[in-house]
């Protein structure tokens, strides 16, 4: 069994804590607050399924699996690290302040596009995206990618679109579009979003 810090904790979500490894400070365990099992298996499951179509884990944490620790079970997944070795930040984190917007806005801003053919190129199905559920990791001063650390899957109680093509790019293009008006609406001066701000 593995012993977790409190310290260890990176972030906090309404349903789950990610921790640091104690063995490993590339991988963090992600432990759920209020028993929300259904939710964990149906991701453990979408994950299995992208481990088996073999998909590049470019833009999402690889998954290794459960494990048993002292605050109960945890998901084992890659800990996203900026090129200088901090935790990287959400895309809120970014979007919210106006310096870091300032520093970054090149990166942020053509790293959207990238995500967005990464989910069509592979067929990987969301839920809602939201900009907490999103890290950007700094590859760079002047570069970086997003990554998607939560939501991914289907909810559907037929989950049509994870073996049709053509429902499965309908889905993703549906659930971006929603992402980018949501983004508009939260934050309609960010210079990040000039791209996708309809003129
Ligand atoms: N793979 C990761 N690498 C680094 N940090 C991460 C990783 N996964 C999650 N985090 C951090 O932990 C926070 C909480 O994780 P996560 O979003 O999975 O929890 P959640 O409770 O399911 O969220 P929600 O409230 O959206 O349901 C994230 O916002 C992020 O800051
Ligand atoms: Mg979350």
């Amino acid at each position: 069994m593995i012993t977790i810090d409190s310290a260890s904790l990176v972030g906090k979500g309404l349903h789950r804590e990610c921790y640091t490894h104690p063995d490993d400070v590339n991988l963090c365990i992600k432990v759920a607050i209020n028993e929300n099992v259904k939710e964990t298996k149906r991701e453990k499951k979408y994950y299995e399924f992208l481990k088996n179509k073999q998909i590049p884990w470019d833009m999402l944490p690889r998954f290794y699996g459960n494990i048993e620790t002292n605050i109960g079970q945890g998901a084992v997944f890659d800990m996203i690290r900026d090129h200088d070795g901090s935790v990287a930040k959400t895309l809120e984190y970014y979007l919210v302040s106006d310096v870091e917007t300032e520093k970054n806005c090149g990166g942020l801003s053509e790293s959207f596009p990238l995500l967005k053919n990464y989910l069509l190129d592979h067929e990987i199905i969301t839920m809602t995206i939201k900009p907490k559920n999103i890290l950007y990791q700094r590859l760079s001063d002047e570069h970086g990618k997003l990554v998607i650390v939560d939501n991914i899957g289907n909810s559907d109680f037929f989950p049509i679109a994870n073996y049709s093509k053509c429902f499965g790019r309908k889905k993703i293009l549906r659930k971006w579009r929603r992402f980018e008006a949501a983004l508009l609406s939260s934050y309609p001066d960010s210079k990040v979003l000039a791209p996708i701000r309809p003129h």
